[in-house]
C-alpha cells in the first residue's frame, strides 16, 4: 500500500528550541536588526558589507545549532508516510535531522550566488567578504530571498501542497506571502494540523486542529494523534 502523503510548512518557530531566533517574536527586531534594513536589495544597494555581516553572523549560529525533538519527529514519520517538508527557514536543521524532501522557499544559508546570476549558486559555510566573487566577476551575495524578491519555489510548492493527504503547519505566523498563502491550497477536506506556541490566523481554514504548544511538544502531540487514527 502506497504511503499516506503529508505535507508540512514550516517557519522559524520550529527552530526556536534549537536556539534561533524567530523573525517576530522580539519587537519586529531581529538580532538587533529590522529584518527590513537587511533583508532587502535595497539594503544590498547600500551597504553590501552590513549585509553580509548580518549572514556570516547567522550563518555561525546556524553551524552551533542543533535539530531539536520536532525536526527530529519529523524526520521520525518518513517511517509511516511519505513526508514532504516546505522550509520558509534558511537553516539546515530539516536535512540533519534526516528529513529527505526539502523545498527550501526563501533560500538556504549555506549558499551563495552571483549577484547578477542566479544559475551561478555555491555551497559556502565560511564568512564571504565584499570582494569575494562568483565565476562571472561579480559579487557573491546570499542565495536567500529577499522581502520585495520573487519567491520561484512557490511554483514547486502549490502542486505539493494540493497533492497532500494530511497538511501541517509548525511555527510560521503566517503574515509573510506567498507562503502564508500555501495554506489556502490544502485540499478543503483532508485533516490539517497547526502547531504553534500562538496560534496565527486559521478562520477560514476547514477541517483544523490546532495544537498550541512549542513545537518539541507539539510535534509529540501530532505523532500520537496520527498514530491514533
Ligand atoms: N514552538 C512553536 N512555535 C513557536 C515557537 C516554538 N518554540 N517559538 C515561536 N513560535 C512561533 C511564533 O508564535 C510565530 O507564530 O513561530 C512563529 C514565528 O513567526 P515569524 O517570526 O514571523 O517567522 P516566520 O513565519 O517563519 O517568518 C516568515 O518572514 O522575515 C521573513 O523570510 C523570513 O522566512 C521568514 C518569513
Amino acid at each position: 500500500m502506497s504511503k499516506k502523503k503529508i505535507v508540512v510548512l514550516t517557519g522559524a518557530g520550529i527552530s526556536a528550541e534549537s536556539g534561533l531566533k524567530t523573525f517576530r517574536d522580539s519587537d519586529g527586531l531581529w538580532e538587533g536588526y529590522k529584518v527590513t534594513d537587511v533583508a532587502t536589495p535595497r539594503a544590498w544597494k547600500k551597504d553590501p558589507a552590513m549585509v553580509l555581516d548580518f549572514y556570516n553572523q547567522r550563518r555561525k549560529n546556524v553551524l552551533e545549532a542543533q535539530p531539536n525533538a520536532a525536526h527530529i519527529g519529523l524526520a521520525k514519520l518518513q517511517d509511516d508516510f511519505d513526508v514532504t517538508i516546505i522550509t520558509q527557514n534558511i537553516d539546515d536543521l530539516h536535512e540533519r535531522a534526516g528529513s529527505k524532501k526539502i523545498l527550501h522557499l526563501h533560500g538556504e544559508i549555506f549558499k551563495m550566488r552571483s549577484e547578477f546570476d542566479e544559475s551561478l549558486v555555491y555551497d559556502i559555510r565560511d564568512d564571504i567578504k565584499l570582494g569575494d566573487k562568483a565565476e562571472d566577476g561579480a559579487q557573491l551575495r546570499p542565495n536567500i530571498v529577499w522581502f520585495e524578491e520573487p519567491v520561484p519555489m512557490i511554483q514547486l510548492a502549490v502542486p505539493v501542497v494540493l497533492s497532500a493527504d494530511i497538511f501541517v503547519v509548525v511555527g510560521t505566523s503566517l503574515v509573510v506571502y506567498p507562503a502564508a498563502g500555501l495554506v489556502d491550497y490544502a485540499p478543503m477536506d483532508i485533516p490539517k494540523y497547526v502547531i504553534d506556541k500562538v496560534i496565527p490566523r486559521t478562520d477560514n481554514v476547514y477541517n483544523v486542529t490546532n495544537i498550541e504548544k512549542p513545537a518539541t511538544q507539539g510535534i509529540q502531540d501530532l505523532i500520537e494523534l496520527l498514530k491514533s487514527q
